[in-house]
């Protein structure tokens, strides 16, 4: 048996680093701001999704209706507490296994992306190193489409000069799962069943994923 993947598209918040914390806590301010409670069991369904497309979900949780002027100057709250969290990163910030499975694909000659909605992504991989381990970076400067639109990963794909069924995308969100498949990818889930049943593949963290493990998964997927 064997598989034809030669590149890994990675999901930046809650998959290479811990900032998917982050994101919940300056969301849950900005919903306790505006007279609302926000749980972390709510916030799944804002993972990997854009900033815009969270607010707005966020809106209609808290049954909420803004003008364009209160949404801009929302956003712009929550990312200034957000961006305050995340100017401290250290490499500290890289979550477990993730700089050992990078090291490894870099020596295993597998390509590596980072596939993130995230407009924030550059002053993350700057504050934790992780620029140096990635062949191609597609963050939410350069996407219009929120996940689960494909794409974020089709153009991290492109950067490869691989074909979508050449690349496995690992994500911890719902929609980023979603936009992967919709790209024609094979998925990895960073997370729990309950949350994330569509993944081809899953595991709970990065920690003690190897390549020689994902092959070995990899292979015994149907083609
Ligand atoms: C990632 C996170 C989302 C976040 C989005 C946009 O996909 O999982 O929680 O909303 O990026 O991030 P940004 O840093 O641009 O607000
Ligand atoms: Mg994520």
């Amino acid at each position: 048996m064997s598989h034809n993947i030669k590149g890994i598209i990675f999901d930046l918040d809650g998959v290479l680093v811990d900032t998917a914390r982050y994101h919940f806590q300056a969301w849950r301010q900005l919903a306790e701001s505006l007279g609302f409670s926000f749980t972390e069991e709510e916030n799944e369904r804002l993972k990997g999704v854009s900033r815009r497309a969270s607010l707005e979900i966020l809106l209609s949780m808290g049954k909420l209706t803004l003008s364009e002027d209160e949404k801009e100057s929302a956003m712009a709250s929550k990312n200034k507490n957000y961006v305050e969290m995340i100017g401290k990163m250290t490499p500290e910030g890289i979550l477990p296994g993730a700089l050992d499975l990078l090291k490894e694909l870099k020596q295993s000659g597998i390509k590596t992306a980072l596939g993130s909605a995230s407009k924030n992504a550059p002053l993350i991989l700057e504050r934790t190193g992780l620029a140096r381990y990635l062949d191609a970076v597609v963050d939410g400067n350069r996407t219009s489409r929120a996940k689960p639109d494909p794409e974020v990963f089709l153009l991290g794909a492109g950067d490869l000069k691989l074909e979508p069924g050449e690349c496995l995308v690992f994500e911890d969100a719902a929609a980023g799962i979603e936009a992967a498949q919709n790209a024609g990818m094979k998925t990895a889930g960073i997370g729990r069943k309950n949350q994330l049943n569509r993944a081809d593949i899953l595991f709970p963290n990065l920690q003690g994923v190897t390549w020689s493990v994902l092959s070995k998964k990899l292979s015994d997927l149907p083609r």
